[in-house]
């Protein structure tokens, strides 16, 4: 089986990315997984890949754990990331790094010293985000400048928020640290979070976006005027990278520039 990353059908959206369309969450899930095969596969050495939380991730990673997958991706050479987390334990349900470990992470051929979490068993959530930026650095063997992952995945909230930049918070504007902690009133919690600059930076980043429940948000961040305090997802436009949208048919049913016919050709 071939695990490459189906293309879908395909729409520019320019600088706004490239958006590929899938069937359905299932479909989504494969293109997203055979994405991060294709990735691995591309890279000569490591792989720095950052992973996002949230329910199509969940499904990939279940299909990462399963051949062809399981058996053909270089895991060894991955580098692990996250690109948000709350500030909670890993065994807790709600962790992201928690939640990927169980599902795949210890069932393929991982290196444990390559998967780097965000470390929140650190009392001050301060620290927990200078910390992860310091081993980001440490892992990248970059002092300075801003680190370039290979992929970051991201999920897009229906308030547009993604990672744990959440509309009208303070960490949508950081420019100078890699992770911060957000604190997200609407939540009444604080995340921490990569930034910005950290997935601008990147060499491919590819939003998972799956169900109707999207469809505004998406065709409001697609096609609408640019606010990203907003649509806090507007922000990410890597510099010298590929934005991929890899959404399923009720996500994109909004989308202005899909130019389906009525028989959904
Ligand atoms: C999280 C992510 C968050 C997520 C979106 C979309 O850990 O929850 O940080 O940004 O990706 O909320 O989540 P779904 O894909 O589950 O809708």
């Amino acid at each position: 089986m071939d695990v490459s990353a189906p293309d879908g059908r395909t729409i520019d959206y320019g600088e706004r990315g490239t958006v590929r369309i899938y069937a359905d969450g299932e479909a989504l899930a494969r293109a997203a997984a055979g994405l991060l095969a294709d990735t691995v596969g591309e890279r000569t050495g490591h792989a720095f890949i950052a992973l996002s939380g949230g329910s199509t991730p969940k499904r990939m990673g279940q299909l990462l754990a399963e051949a062809p997958f399981r058996d053909t991706v270089a895991w060894r050479e991955i580098e692990c990331f996250w690109g948000d987390e709350r500030y909670v334990p890993e065994d807790s349900p709600e962790s992201n790094s928690g939640e990927a470990r169980r599902t795949f992470l210890e069932k393929v051929d991982a290196e444990p010293g390559r998967i780097n979490p965000f470390p929140t068993a650190v009392s001050d959530i301060n620290l927990a985000a200078e910390m992860y930026a310091t081993q980001i650095r440490t892992v990248f063997g970059a002092t300075d400048g801003v680190p370039r992952f290979d992929l970051v995945f991201l999920g897009m909230g229906d308030d547009g928020h993604t990672l744990s930049l959440f509309p009208g918070t303070a960490a949508i504007h950081e420019t100078e640290r890699l992770a911060v902690a957000n604190h997200v009133p609407k939540l009444d919690a604080t995340r921490l979070t990569l930034t910005a600059p950290v997935v601008n930076a990147a060499r491919r980043v590819a939003f998972l976006v799956g169900g109707s429940g999207k469809a505004e948000t998406l065709a409001r961040v697609l096609d609408g005027p640019v606010d990203v305090d907003l649509l806090p997802s507007q922000i990410i436009r890597p510099t010298d990278g590929e934005l991929l949208w890899l959404v399923d048919e009720a996500a994109a049913a909004q989308l202005a520039r899909d130019s389906r016919d009525a028989d959904g050709r």
